[in-house]
C-alpha cells in the first residue's frame, strides 16, 4: 500500500509535478507515424503529460510538435494551415515553424519586429519504429534518441499499435509487470488445466539494473520442469516480455516478442503503445500473424473506434458474457487486453493505493514503485534517472521457455536474452 501523498506523487504527470518532471527526462511516443502520413498533411491533436499539443508533418517531411494554443490570442493551432514548413494559425495568420519560431505575422505592419519576439512552445521530435517520439524536458538534458531493440527491427518484422486506456498510466504499467494475473484473468480455457496455467503462484526474481529491472517468473510444471518467463521493466513506463511459448503451453506459431509502453495523456487517461517483433530474421511478421495477435488481444480493427478507443468499455461492461465465464473462460470478457482494461479502468481514474494489500506475487510491482520514487527524487536533485541513456537498454531482449527445475535461467537463457537486431 502507499500513503495517499505518495500515491499522488507517483501518478500525477502534469507540468511541474514530481512524476511529470521524471517523464520529461525521457523520449516518449507522441503519435504513430501512420497518423501523419503526408508532408503538409492535416495536423493531429496530441495530448501528452497533461499538455494539449498539435503535431504536423512539415514540408520537409519532419514532424513538428507545438502548443495547441496560438501565442497571439490562444486560438487552437489544430485548425491551422500546414503549409511551406510551418503551421499557420487561421485566426490572424501567424505562422510558426517546427522549432517554434514565428516566421510570418501578416496582421502586423510589414516593418514590425514583433514576430522576432514571439515564440510558440515546440518540442523536438524523432521518428523510429513507426513512432513519432518527443522530448519535453530541459533542452540541455536531452538524451540521445531511443534505441530499444524493437525500434531497430526491420519494419517487415515489427508491428506497433496504439490503444486508449481510460485510467492513470501506472495502473496499466503495474498490470504489465504483474505476471501472476495471467494465470487468472487471461485464462481463456478453464477446461485446460495444463502447464503454465496450473501453477497460479509464480516465484518472482527481480534484478534491478541500469534501465530499471529484469525479472523472472518461475512456474512449476509437471515433473521437474518450470515455465520461466523473463520480463524487463524499462523506465519509466515500458514492459518487454517473452511471447515465445504460446499461452496454451505449446510452441508459438510465430517467433515473437512483445511489450507495451504506457504513455500518460494526462493524470486519468493513457495511450498504450503495443509492440510486437520477430526474433528470427527468417520469419517476418505476416499480416495474418499480426492481426491474429491483435484480435486475440481485443484490438483487431473490428474492436476499435476512432481515436484508438475500444468498443468494449465500462458502459457495456466490456461485453462480459456470464455463461462464457461459467463454462469457458475465467473472466467471460473477450480479448486479452480488454480483460486488462476492464480490471484496470475499474480501479477508478487513479487507483487509491492506500487501500491495497500486496503479497509475494506483487514483488515486481513493489520494485517498480521503489525505482520510480528513487528516480523522482534523483530528478528533483538534478541527477539523471535510470534508463535515460540508451546504452543501458540497447542490448535488452525478453524471453520465455521451459526450463528444468534447478537450472539457473541467467545462464540457461543467456544467449536468448541479448538483442540480435
Ligand atoms: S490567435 Fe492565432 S493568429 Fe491570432
Ligand atoms: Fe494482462
Amino acid at each position: 500500500m502507499l500513503l495517499p501523498a505518495d500515491n499522488e506523487k507517483i501518478t500525477r504527470v502534469g507540468p511541474r509535478t514530481p512524476c511529470g518532471e521524471l517523464f520529461r527526462r525521457y523520449w516518449l511516443p507522441a503519435a504513430l507515424s501512420e497518423e501523419l502520413p503526408d508532408a503538409d498533411g492535416a495536423p493531429v491533436r496530441v495530448r501528452l503529460l497533461g499538455e494539449n499539443l498539435v503535431a504536423f508533418r512539415d514540408g520537409n517531411g519532419i514532424v513538428g510538435l507545438v502548443d495547441d494554443a496560438c501565442p497571439h490570442r490562444c486560438a487552437p493551432m489544430f485548425f491551422g494551415r500546414n503549409e511551406e514548413c510551418g503551421l499557420r494559425c487561421v485566426y490572424h495568420g501567424w505562422k510558426f515553424d517546427r522549432h517554434g519560431a514565428c516566421t510570418d505575422m501578416p496582421s502586423e505592419p510589414a516593418d514590425s519586429l514583433f514576430k522576432t519576439k514571439v515564440r510558440i512552445t515546440a518540442y523536438p521530435t524523432w521518428e523510429g519504429g513507426g513512432v513519432v517520439w518527443t522530448y519535453m524536458g530541459p533542452p540541455a538534458l536531452q538524451p540521445p534518441p531511443p534505441d530499444y531493440e524493437w525500434i531497430r527491427t526491420p519494419a517487415s518484422h515489427r508491428f506497433v499499435s496504439k490503444t486508449y486506456e481510460n485510467c492513470n498510466w501506472l495502473q496499466g504499467l503495474e498490470g504489465g509487470i504483474d505476471t501472476a494475473h495471467s494465470s487468472y484473468a487471461h485464462r481463456n480455457d478453464i477446461t485446460n488445466t495444463s502447464l503454465p496455467r496450473r501453477d497460479g503462484h509464480p516465484r518472482l526474481e527481480v534484478e534491478k539494473n541500469a534501465y530499471g529491472y529484469r525479472y523472472a517468473s518461475v512456474r512449476t510444471l509437471d515433473g521437474d520442469e518450470t515455465y520461466t518467463r523473463i520480463y524487463h521493466y524499462v523506465m519509466p513506463a515500458q514492459q518487454m516480455r517473452g511471447a515465445v511459448t504460446s499461452r496454451a503451453g505449446g510452441r508459438a506459431k510465430a517467433p515473437k516478442l512483445a511489450g507495451h509502453l504506457w504513455i500518460p495523456r494526462d493524470d486519468e487517461t493513457t495511450y498504450v503503445y503495443n509492440t510486437l517483433w520477430s526474433y528470427d530474421p527468417a520469419y517476418p511478421l505476416s499480416e495474418e500473424i499480426i492481426w491474429n495477435h491483435e484480435r486475440e488481444c481485443g484490438r483487431g480493427k473490428e474492436h476499435l473506434l476512432p481515436g484508438y478507443k475500444l468498443k468494449a468499455d465500462k458502459e457495456n461492461d466490456y461485453f462480459i458474457d456470464r455463461e462464457v465465464q461459467r463454462t469457458r473462460t475465467y473472466t467471460g470478457i473477450p480479448g486479452i487486453n480488454t480483460q486488462d482494461y476492464a480490471l484496470q479502468e475499474g480501479m477508478g481514474p487513479i487507483c487509491d493505493r492506500s487501500r491495497e494489500h500486496l503479497g509475494t506475487s506483487d514483488a515486481a510491482i513493489i520494485a517498480a514503485r521503489q525505482l520510480l520514487f528513487e528516480a523522482i527524487d534523483a530528478v528533483a536533485r538534478g541527477e539523471r534517472p535510470r534508463g535515460v541513456d540508451p546504452a543501458a537498454y540497447r542490448e535488452v531482449r525478453p524471453y520465455d521457455d521451459y526450463l528444468r527445475a534447478g537450472r539457473d535461467w541467467r545462464t540457461a537463457f543467456a544467449p536468448e536474452l541479448v538483442a540480435k537486431w
